[in-house]
């Protein structure tokens, strides 16, 4: 299955900008969901559907959701879903798949600005941000924040492109390749004290490339509030 394949290239149309800041504004992003019709799959990502399915639901944050291919999949699955992003055009095509999928009762968007250092409001049983790059001088910050949204005993979800990941390569690279993550990274924003780390990994999977499928290799960490 492929799943955050962006299938042309990185995102449809408009390149990322240049200048980092740039990359976590609404105006950017607004304009690259204006731009296409559908700019992600539409299908939920893989890592999410690995380690998510039978786990029972509740309450769940999606931080970057996009157009809400995981939060409606997770709504499916019974979970009550906060669809969270800076768009408001990705988060309106997020309700309205929500309503096409019939679970537009388990679906509320809500607007934030990862960056404005605004705690997240509420506190949830699962928080995912899928393919979510902070910068370096926040990334601690953000992965906070998201952990701080967890309930004790609930669960954490972090997935983005590993740096080695060679589809990328092949796809002309990541216009800010630093800006990727090893597990290693995000384990150590989480304090041994508060959390169980039960998965921290740098899997595979197939995406489509130039000349037929190619590995895709992502930083995976699923961790438990104690
Ligand atoms: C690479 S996309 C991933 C979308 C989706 N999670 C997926 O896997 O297809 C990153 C998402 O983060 C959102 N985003 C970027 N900057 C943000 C910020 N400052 N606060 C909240 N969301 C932000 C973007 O609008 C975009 O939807």
């Amino acid at each position: 299955m492929t799943d955050h394949d962006h299938s042309h290239g990185h995102g449809a149309g408009r390149e990322l900008p240049d200048d980092v800041a740039d990359l976590f504004t609404q105006e950017t992003w607004d304009a690259r969901y204006a731009e296409s019709d559908r700019l992600w799959s539409g299908r939920p990502n893989a890592r999410l559907v690995e380690h998510l399915t039978g786990v029972t639901p509740g309450d769940a944050l999606d931080v970057g959701a996009g157009e809400g291919a995981d939060a409606v999949w997770l709504a499916g699955q019974g979970w009550m879903v906060t669809a969270l992003d800076v768009s408001q055009v990705a988060l309106e095509r997020t309700a309205a798949h929500a309503v096409e999928a019939g679970v537009g009762l388990r679906v509320t968007t809500r607007r934030h600005d990862l960056m404005s250092g605004a705690p997240l409001a509420g506190t949830f049983d699962l928080v995912s941000a899928q393919y979510l790059h902070p910068p370096s001088d926040r990334f601690d910050d953000i992965i906070g924040r998201l952990g701080a949204a967890v309930r004790p005993g609930g669960l954490l979800l972090v997935v983005g492109h590993h740096p080695e990941d060679e589809a990328m390569k092949l796809r002309g690279g990541h216009r800010h390749p630093e800006l990727l993550f090893e597990p290693e990274k995000v384990a150590a924003a989480l304090p041994d004290q508060d959390w169980d780390v039960l998965v921290a990994d740098t899997p595979t999977r197939e995406v489509s490339g130039p000349e037929g499928s190619i590995l895709a290799r992502d930083t995976v960490v699923l961790a438990r509030r104690r």
